[in-house]
């Protein structure tokens, strides 16, 4: 039985979310609720050797069906080791990315069969769901502006991948507004954060 909150954290490049996540993270220790911080893909041991096979600008080779698979297996370690036993434990996770990203990234952005990759989601993530998604929205060349001198292989792709990246997003949250709180990345990370915990407020109590 799952009786912990999972809260995820979604957009596109430079959209501020590891930012946002140490200010949840922060704001809800305060409480003095039992917090897990997480990212994706990474946040254990396996998963972290995935996401460097993953973001190596050496690995210009890699199909889409591989990277697809890759961010896959990455998730289905992380939810084994890390996110069902501490939801189970009650723990509040959150978790920069998850499935969303590779509906939106590999999906939208590569064209990838999107019920293939649900499908494969639920293989991954025994079918565990985010209570919460916070959806970052940034104009995309601003976003890029704002990422590393140092781009990954993900980041280096063009312009018009991560536009086809920001529209999958928005369509999500379209789809599934209950879940899904779009949050305009237009004002200092203080202000972002107030519209935040809006939303936080009404998933895990204060
Ligand atoms: P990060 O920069 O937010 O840490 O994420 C690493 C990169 O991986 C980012 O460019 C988004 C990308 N990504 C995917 O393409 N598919 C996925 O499923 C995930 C989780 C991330």
């Amino acid at each position: 039985m799952i009786k912990g909150k999972f809260i995820t954290l979604e957009g596109s490049e430079g959209s501020g979310k590891s930012t946002q996540s140490a200010l949840i993270c922060d704001y809800l220790r305060k409480q003095g609720k039992d917090v897990v911080q997480l990212r994706e893909p990474g946040g254990v041991k396996i998963s972290e050797s995935i996401r460097n096979l993953l973001l190596d600008v050496k690995n210009e080779a890699m199909s889409h069906e591989c990277e697809t698979l890759l961010y896959m297996a990455a998730r289905a370690q992380i939810v084994q080791e890390t996110i069902e036993p501490a939801l189970k434990s009650g723990k509040i996770i959150i978790c920069d990315r998850f499935l969303d990203s590779t509906i939106v990234y590999q999906g939208c952005g590569h064209g990838m069969d999107i019920e293939f990759i649900k499908k494969l989601g639920t293989f991954a993530t025994h079918g565990i769901k985010p209570d919460l998604t916070l959806l970052f929205d940034i104009e995309v060349k601003e976003g890029l502006s704002r990422t590393n001198v140092k781009k990954d292989r993900i980041e280096l792709r063009p312009i018009e991948y991560h536009e086809k990246v920001r529209r999958g997003y928005l369509e999500l949250a379209e789809i599934e507004p209950q879940r899904i709180k779009v949050i305009k990345v237009d004002a200092p990370k203080e202000e972002i954060f107030n519209r935040v915990q809006v939303h936080l407020d009404k998933v895990v109590r204060p």
